[in-house]
């Protein structure tokens, strides 16, 4: 039995994961394709300890919260079960950006958790196997065991259940850089999963997402191979806008008048002839995506806008890194 130390990064989608297959497993029911971010990062340190009675949870300093023990615990018990081993383990996670605020913390969060516990516990997976584990806690931390540019497909049947995410481009296939303009310290209001709950039982838009996703997925992936950034940029507003607009039809609002003010500003850039794009997931934060020639000046207008506390520079990552100390 060891301890495992990995470092992962958040990563943004680019066309929007939004809505899950019918069923269990936690399957996505669109396609999406992910960067993931520099500059941000979750560092786990996992350590086996047979002398535990349960396993001991600690992230950003303080002990876990009920719902976040309860996931972490059943990706433990997950690899407990394929290593035979009822050993509990001491977790100990660290953000350096926002946790549970729609800066993608859970994206990070289950990829170093599911890194760091296979390593520790010694389980024999490929990093195929090691999304796979993290994708069944969220679907969106299958793509963060990649570096660069990554992409989940839906399932490709109804009784899949083996899915894991694919990696599709280095960190420089495009000259992107990302400005991530936090706007607020706390956690989101409604997390990921119930906010798609009530938009697939709520929102009149919910099918015309669905038709859309894909559509947007594979425009999205043409342009990124072609190294089209303008291209790239367009299309992930244009995925993040439709996902918000199926969401909100459904009351599910993660905007805040920050949002709707960097919206804006980022549009102005636009007319004035410079690339930049907005995304936005599921909290009131603007990632803005920007040619690496553009990043300076567009900061600087960001900057300035009310409701901005601070700008975060980030560009494509590199793939995760894990150790193993016995
Ligand atoms: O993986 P989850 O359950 O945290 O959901 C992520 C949803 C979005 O961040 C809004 C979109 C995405 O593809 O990451």
């Amino acid at each position: 039995m060891s301890r495992a130390r990995a470092v992962t990064h958040p990563n943004i989608a680019l066309s929007k994961y939004w809505g899950k297959r019918a069923g269990e497993g936690n399957m996505p029911a669109v396609p999406s394709l992910s960067v993931a971010l520099s500059g941000m990062h979750t560092e786990t340190v996992c350590e086996v300890l047979p002398s535990l009675a349960e396993d001991e949870l600690v992230l950003d300093g303080g002990p876990m919260a009920a719902n976040g023990r309860e996931r972490c615990a059943a990706l433990l018990d997950r690899v407990r079960a394929r290593v035979d081993s009822p050993a509990r383990a001491r977790v100990v996670s660290r953000n350096d950006f926002p946790t549970g605020a729609g800066l993608a913390s859970s994206a990070s969060g289950f990829a170093a958790l599911a890194l760091a516990a296979v390593r520790a516990y010694g389980l024999d997976a490929s990093i195929a196997e090691v999304s796979d584990l993290a994708r069944r806690s969220s679907a969106s931390a299958a793509r963060s065991l990649f570096g660069g540019f990554a992409e989940l497909a839906p399932p490709p049947d109804a009784g899949a259940t083996f899915l894991a995410a694919t990696p599709l481009a280095g960190p420089d296939a495009v000259p992107l850089r990302v400005l991530v303009c936090v706007v607020t310290e706390s956690a989101k209001d409604v997390p990921s999963t119930a906010g798609m709950n009530r938009t697939r039982d709520h929102s009149p838009f919910y099918a015309a997402w669905l038709d859309e996703a894909p559509r947007v997925h594979a425009a999205l992936r043409a342009a990124l191979l072609a190294g089209d950034l303008p291209g790239v940029g367009e299309l992930a507003e244009r995925s993040a806008l439709a996902m918000h607009a199926s969401a909100i039809a459904a009351g599910v609002i993660y905007f805040g008048a920050p949002t709707l003010a960097i919206l804006s500003a980022v549009r102005g850039l636009r007319a004035r002839g410079i690339g930049a794009w907005a995304t936005i997931d599921a909290g009131p934060h603007v990632k803005v995506l920007v040619d690496e020639a553009d990043r300076a000046r567009v900061a600087s207008a960001l900057h300035g806008i009310p409701g901005v506390l601070r700008v975060i520079e980030a560009r494509p990552a590199a793939a995760p890194t894990v150790e193993v100390t016995p």
